[in-house]
């Protein structure tokens, strides 16, 4: 299922504060040299999350998949000065490009960035006030689990591709591994009386939650 209209997703776009120079070289250079561009938030979406950004004005945002920095670069946008930044990604390939890009946007002492996995990084102990989950799918609930009592009340949790291209709408039983899980994070989001959730369908979907 290809959604919005890719002429209106144009149409938006055209409408859309442009991406800076560093934004459109990361997301031009990711789709030209990296394997699954895809997975970049890209034009749209980063303007989204620097639009929620700025409106939450976090100091402690934590990403989960960074990729190739441009969702965690769009996020930064709202902090403040004393606004600090971790992002986590398993994949060490992209490390050096990653790093440099944060070099580039000149927020890298408010970036850290961590090569591994999130249930290895049990500290720093923070208070988050905003978290994006955007790795492997299966893992989003236990994500969500790993880090609620670490959101502040007032706090948000954004998880990114949760309508993994309209594969939800699918009978259950024929969903695969990762459209299951995505399915039973966002019943489990709904569920939860600790947050209030908006599923927007921007993109491939972003479940926003506030911790009450
Ligand atoms: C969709 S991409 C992230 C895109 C990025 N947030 C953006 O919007 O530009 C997903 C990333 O999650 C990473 N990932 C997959 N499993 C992971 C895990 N267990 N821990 C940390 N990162 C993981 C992948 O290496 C990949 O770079």
């Amino acid at each position: 299922m290809e959604f919005p209209d890719p002429q209106i997703n144009d149409y938006a776009e055209e409408y859309t504060t442009p991406e800076s120079d560093l934004l459109a070289g990361i997301n031009r250079e990711t789709w030209t040299e990296v394997l699954m561009p895809r997975m970049l938030s890209g034009h749209l979406q980063g303007r989204v999350l620097s639009m929620l950004s700025h409106m939450l004005q976090p100091n402690r945002i934590l990403e989960v998949g960074t990729y190739t920095g441009y969702a965690a670069l769009c996020l930064a946008e709202g902090m403040g000065e004393q606004g600090v930044l971790h992002t986590i990604d398993i994949n060490d390939e992209l490390e050096s490009r990653v790093r440099r890009y944060f070099a580039e946007s000149g927020k890298q002492d408010q970036i850290r960035f961590h090569v591994g996995m999130l249930f290895r990084y049990p500290e720093p102990k923070e208070q988050w006030d905003l978290v994006f989950i955007d790795a492997d799918k299966e893992n989003y609930a236990r994500y969500f689990d790993l880090v609620i009592d670490d959101v502040r009340s007032g706090g948000w949790i954004i998880a990114d591709n949760v309508l993994w291209s309209g594969k939800v709408l699918m009978p259950e039983k024929e969903m695969d591994e990762e459209t299951l899980a995505l399915h039973h994070y966002n019943q489990k989001v709904a569920k939860d009386e600790r947050v209030e959730q908006v599923l927007l369908p921007v993109r491939d979907g972003l479940m926003c939650c506030r911790k009450r």
